[in-house]
C-alpha cells in the first residue's frame, strides 16, 4: 500500500466506526448485503481483503457460526486492532499483516470479500489481483467486491461528491479529514466505473459478475469462480 494511504488510514482508525458511517453514507446497508450473500451459501473458509479494524469480519464471523476468517490489512494500526477485536473468535479468525499484493495462502477459499479497499490499488495491479483472487477461490466460489465506484458522466461525478462532502459535515466528520479523504479520492484513488469492473471480472477470469448494489459513488458485486 502506498505512503499516503498508510498515513489516512493509521488516522481514520482512531474514531474508525464514527468515520466510516459519515463518509460512506449507507455504509451499513452495503455490510448488510455482503453479509446477506455470505449467509446464503455458507461458505466454511472465507478471506476478508483489507479488514480495516475487523469490524466487519466480526459481523461475518457471527452470522456465520461455521466460518474460519482470514483477516489480511496492510495497515498496523487497523491490523493491530483487528488482532483485538478478533481475539475473541479464537481460532475461528486469523489476523495478516499484509500487502494483499504479496499475500500468499496455503489454502484455497470457499469466499472472498472486500469492502472499500481495491481502490487503493493501481488499475494494473488491480486487474492482476482481480485474476489471483479468481484463481484461490474453489470452484463456486464467490467473491463479494463492494467498493468506491467512479460515475462515467463528470458532472454526474462531482454532484455525488459533492452531496457525500455536504453528508459527512453535517454528520459531525472533522473538515480536515473531509478534505483528506476527497483529496485522496480525486488524486490518490483508482476507482473504476461499474461498468469496467464488471468487465475487469469478467476478464480475470470470474463466470458471472453482477453489479447487486449502488448507492452515490459505491457499489457491490457478485462475482463466480468457474
Ligand atoms: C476504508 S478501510 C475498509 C475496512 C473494512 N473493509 C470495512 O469495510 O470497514 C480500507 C482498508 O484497506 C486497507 N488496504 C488498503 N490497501 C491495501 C492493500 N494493498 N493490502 C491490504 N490492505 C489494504 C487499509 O489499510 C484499510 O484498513
Amino acid at each position: 500500500m502506498l505512503q499516503p494511504a498508510h498515513e489516512y488510514y493509521a488516522v481514520l482508525q482512531r474514531d474508525y466506526a464514527t468515520r466510516i458511517r459519515q463518509l460512506v453514507p449507507k455504509y451499513d446497508e452495503l455490510v448488510r448485503c455482503t453479509v446477506d450473500a455470505l449467509r446464503q451459501r455458507s461458505p466454511r473458509t472465507v478471506l476478508d481483503i483489507g479488514s480495516g479494524d475487523g469490524s466487519m469480519s466480526q459481523v461475518v464471523l457471527e452470522a456465520l457460526p461455521e466460518v474460519r476468517l482470514t483477516a489480511v490489512d496492510a495497515s498496523p494500526a487497523m491490523s493491530a486492532e483487528a488482532g483485538r477485536q478478533l481475539e475473541r473468535f479464537g481460532k475461528r479468525a486469523t489476523v495478516v499483516r499484509a500487502d494483499i499484493l504479496h499475500f500468499e495462502p496455503e489454502e484455497p477459499f470457499d469466499a472472498v470479500f472486500s469492502n472499500l479497499v481495491l481502490h487503493n490499488i493501481p488499475f494494473p495491479e488491480k486487474r492482476q489481483l482481480l485474476g489471483t483472487i479468481a484463481g484461490r477461490l474453489r470452484d463456486g466460489g464467490l467473491f463479494l467486491w463492494g467498493d468506491l465506484i467512479r460515475h462515467p458522466d463528470p458532472v454526474v461525478q462531482r454532484r455525488l461528491v459533492s452531496e457525500r462532502r455536504a453528508f459527512a459535515l453535517s454528520e459531525g466528520c472533522p473538515e480536515d479529514i473531509v478534505e483528506w479523504n476527497f483529496r485522496k479520492e480525486s488524486g490518490d484513488d483508482y476507482p473504476f466505473t461499474t461498468v469496467k469492473a464488471a468487465e475487469a471480472l469478467k476478464r480475470a477470469g470470474f463466470a458471472r459478475a453482477d453489479l447487486v448494489w449502488q448507492h452515490d459513488t459505491f457499489a457491490l458485486f457478485l462475482a463466480e469462480a468457474h
